[in-house]
């Protein structure tokens, strides 16, 4: 049983996505969320430079006393989480991109997964395809521009409607019956996307299961918080005002 706070990070506000499930699952804990907006998106990074900020944000966390760290963000998760848990005494709970139950669900056999550049050139990717694809025919699709539109809050507009059909054109046409999401920016677009593929498509996310797997290692490190509120600390390392709007702009779109 602790007070202390779990530490949430991303390069944006694409970790709320995350945040709002881990809220649901563990109302007695406390939250500080790091919004890395002065150097998102992450996606055309370099591994290493990722690695750098992920570094930077988990000093911090820890300065604050965090006691459990989730990298909410499929591209930091991938090319950084090893680095951290090797370099850091505190969990790390990462992403990962819901291969495993698109490979079980899907019924054509082909799988379309959206992400990041940075992400699906990682090589942790390549290892779950490796691991988890079995028979089935995974098509990856890099989605430059989608992460800034969710950063502007732009959710629904023209220009991410036609980067949403650009991006899910080549899988449809392929047959994907199941898209994953595999960034957490993604999720604040799914009404938008289900509505551009249709609703025969599946489209996956792993919040809710990264929420659980924090429960997991919680009670595992007899880390469990009884007495927190489920309350935020928001640190940024952009214009917290503009962060504090951008949030807004979420909250009411999709709350
Ligand atoms: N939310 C991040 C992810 O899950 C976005 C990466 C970016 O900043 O490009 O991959």
């Amino acid at each position: 049983m602790t007070v202390a706070p779990i530490g949430v990070m991303d390069s944006g506000v694409g970790g709320i996505s995350v945040l709002r499930e881990l809220q649901r699952l563990l109302p007695n804990e406390d939250f500080i969320y790091y919004a890395d907006h002065a150097h998102c998106p992450y996606g055309g990074k370099s591994r290493q430079a990722i690695v750098d900020r992920t570094v930077a944000i988990t000093e911090e966390l820890l300065a604050r006393g965090a006691k459990l760290i989730v990298v909410a963000c499929n591209t930091a998760t991938i090319a950084a989480v090893e680095y951290l848990r090797a370099s850091y005494p505190v969990p790390f709970v990462g992403m990962e991109p819901a291969i495993k139950p698109a490979v079980a669900q899907t019924r054509t056999g082909i799988v379309g997964v959206l992400a990041t550049g940075a992400a699906l050139a990682g090589e942790k990717f390549h290892a779950l395809v490796a691991q988890h694809a079995g028979g089935v025919r995974i098509i990856t699709q890099p989605c430059p521009g989608l992460v800034e539109q969710v950063e502007r809050g732009d959710l629904n507009g023209p220009q991410t409607r036609a980067l949403v059909e650009q991006y899910t054109r080549p899988l449809l046409a392929a047959g994907a019956d199941v898209m994953v999401l595999g960034c957490t920016h993604y999720p604040f677009l799914k009404p938008l996307i289900a509505e551009v593929v249709g609703p025969e498509v599946v489209l996956l996310d792993t919040g809710a299961a990264v929420a659980r797997q924090v429960e997991r290692v919680l009670q595992r490190e007899s880390l469990l918080a009884v007495d927190g509120r489920g309350g935020v600390e928001w640190l940024c390392s952009g214009d917290p005002q503009e962060f504090a709007a951008i949030r807004a702009r979420l909250t009411e779109f999709s709350a």
